[in-house]
């Protein structure tokens, strides 16, 4: 870790501007978050609408109780299972939080990342950075530094380029100021871990379901990820799914149209696509969920103009590798 670049980073938020910076998840795009000029420069940055609230990462436990009204017994149990770590929590806000970070919601999203160099820049900062990912509005999350730079040059004061991000989706949400626990967005941590602890939780159908409900998460129903070719995701019997984005293939050839294919390690030699990308073994879901993001920038770099994906198994981290993949298809599916 460069200390020097950390130790200027941190002065540069303090200040006011805007830092850039690897977490375990997603690169994230910090600001102070008790600053609401901070937060307005955020959104200006991202050109992302203003009514969609910003995580506040911390770096340490202790920091919570400043910006929250009350910490429930649960989050501690959370905290104490799951932080640092790709776990955001919402809570009721203290007054020192201001509405520019919350989206004017009386909530607050916060996460202890546990990144080290993350976590380093976080207390360096003064210990409250508004981060969310690190992207213009719409685009996929940045897994490496180089897709900020794509997104962001220009826009911020700095970048810390701590290579390709470990998880590649952004944290779980869950909303822990309602009677029952919800997950607003599903992540790394899953269900099953959350309910290890809390027994039984909800999810909001409207984030993880092929469903038009406006989901609770602000920022949920935005179109996101969206690549710039048409993305099409095909389920059903592996066999059958090459057989039928084979056909289609073919017929986007003779059109002339660039193709491509999200496939598997299983799978990928036995697509006719130009640009063919496996996200690691079917069974590897950690592996699938690092390399989508990544893959679908590439495809924009290609200038590939349509685009098939495999699906993949709901449950564990494919629920959220799902979740990804039907907003960046704006919900288009195929089911054989
Ligand atoms: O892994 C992550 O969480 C990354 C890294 C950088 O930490 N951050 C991230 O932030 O994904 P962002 O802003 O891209 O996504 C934050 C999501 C949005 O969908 C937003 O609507 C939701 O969290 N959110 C934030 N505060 C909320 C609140 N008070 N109530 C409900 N949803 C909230
Ligand atoms: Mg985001």
């Amino acid at each position: 870790m460069d200390r020097q670049g950390v130790a200027q980073a941190g002065e540069i938020i303090k200040a006011g501007g805007l830092v850039a910076f690897p977490t375990e998840t997603v690169y994230g795009l910090g600001g102070d978050a008790l600053n609401p000029y901070s937060s307005q420069k955020i959104y200006a940055a991202k050109g992302r609408p203003s009514d969609n609230p910003l995580i506040v990462h911390i770096a340490e436990f202790e920091a919570l109780s400043r910006i929250v009204r009350e910490i429930p017994p649960t989050a501690v149990e959370l905290a104490r299972r799951y932080w640092p770590g790709p776990l955001t929590m919402i809570f009721y806000k203290a007054d020192c939080v201001p509405l520019a970070t919350t989206g004017g919601l009386d909530t607050v999203a916060v996460r202890m990342p546990s990144h080290q160099t993350a976590r380093a820049l976080i207390a360096a900062a003064g210990g409250y950075v508004a981060a969310p990912s690190a992207n213009r509005s719409g685009r996929p999350s940045p897994t490496s530094a180089r897709y900020v730079i794509e997104d962001l040059d220009g826009r911020v004061d700095m970048i810390v380029d701590g290579g390709e991000t470990d998880i590649g989706l952004e944290s779980t949400i869950i909303d822990l100021t309602l009677d029952k626990p919800v997950i607003l967005r599903p992540g790394y941590i899953t269900e099953e871990m959350l309910e290890e602890v809390l027994g039984s939780v909800d999810v909001d159908t409207a984030a993880v379901e092929n469903s038009h409900k406006a989901p609770r998460a602000p920022g949920m129903k935005y179109r996101h990820y969206a690549p710039k070719g048409s993305l099409t995701i095909v389920e059903g019997e592996e066999e059958q799914v090459m057989a039928f984005v084979n056909r289609q293939l073919s017929f986007y050839r003779e059109k002339g149209s660039k193709s491509g294919v999200i496939a598997t390690d299983e799978t990928a030699k036995r697509y006719q696509a130009d640009s063919v990308k496996s996200l690691g073994k079917r069974q590897d879901e950690q592996q699938i969920a690092r390399h989508l993001f990544r893959a679908l920038r590439e495809f924009d770099d290609e200038g590939v103009e349509v685009i098939f994906a495999e699906g993949f198994r709901q449950g564990g981290i494919g629920t959220a590798v799902m979740n990804r993949l039907l907003k960046a298809a704006g919900h288009h599916v195929i089911k054989l």
